[in-house]
């Protein structure tokens, strides 16, 4: 492929996890991913060395690519903890060492220049918010991922509100992420049937605590919502993420191109 002018249109986002970082090229205008995502796993220990290393390369790899943004163009990061002012401050499933890192240094200086890091299920709430399955709806919207962990983002109106760790509330005297997430449900070797029963317990207690307009559930299992979803029983309306598992990469680089200004 020949490579033009850099888009103005586009910001790279990247989507760290658990277990993969994952980058694509974001249209800001429709919200979809230009070609394919690039993917690597995430490295084991995911040390914050190791883990920059790993974007630099996803980063360096997507700027190859037609519709590549700007050299100097800001990247949207996704990482899956808190994340006050650019500051980890907690790490359930990458390397303790993160927890009070700069998360927004590590990166920028890696990288060169200008990211914007927020946390990955805020990331995929706000992409399902203005492009997928929240657009429009008024109140409170959930957005709960199940992947290694189980994420969450709160809606309100449209607006984000960040940093709700919905994966971590105490349910049956265990935090909920440890038996109702995606990597639970392997780990366990549970069928779609008795996965539905561990999620039938995680969404009414929710349900009960938020009284939400809509859930959206996302992640890499979204993609097969319909072995599980239809067995929940819920007051509240449930439905897979339209963006799937490309959400968080969709919502980083919208929010990097809202923080420098290069969109609304
Ligand atoms: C973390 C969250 C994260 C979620 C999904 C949880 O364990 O505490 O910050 O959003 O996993 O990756």
């Amino acid at each position: 492929m020949s490579k033009k002018h850099p888009s103005p249109h586009t910001v790279i986002g990247i989507d760290i996890g658990g277990t993969g970082i994952k980058g694509g090229i974001v249209n800001l205008a429709t919200g979809e991913i230009e070609g394919e995502r690039y993917r690597i796993s995430t490295p084991q220990p995911s040390t914050p060395q190791a883990v920059a290393k790993v974007v630099k390369e996803i980063v360096a790899e997507l700027m190859t690519r037609d519709h590549a943004p700007a050299k100097d163009a800001p990247v949207g990061i996704t990482f899956p903890a808190i994340i006050s002012h650019g500051i980890a401050r907690s790490a359930a499933n990458v390397d303790q060492s993160w927890i009070d890192a700069d998360v927004d240094k590590i990166f920028s200086k890696e990288l060169g220049r200008d990211v914007q890091v927020m946390n990955d299920a805020d990331a995929a709430g706000l992409a399902e918010a203005r492009y997928g399955a929240g657009q429009g709806v008024k109140g409170t919207v959930l957005v709960i991922t199940l992947g290694t962990g189980i994420g969450s983002a709160f809606i309100h109106d449209g607006k984000l509100i960040p940093n709700v760790e919905l994966g971590h509330l105490e349910i049956d005297g265990v935090d909920a992420e440890s038996k109702a997430s995606a990597t639970a449900r392997e780990r366990d070797g549970l069928d779609w049937d008795q996965y539905a029963v561990r999620l039938q317990r995680y969404f009414s207690h929710v349900e009960f605590l938020f009284s939400p307009e809509l859930f959206i559930v996302g992640g890499g299992i979204s993609k097969r919502s319909e072995d599980y979803l239809p067995q929940l029983k819920l007051r509240t309306k449930i439905i897979p993420a339209e963006l799937a598992n490309n959400a968080g990469i969709v919502g980083g680089a919208l929010q990097a191109a809202v923080h420098f200004k290069l969109t609304k």
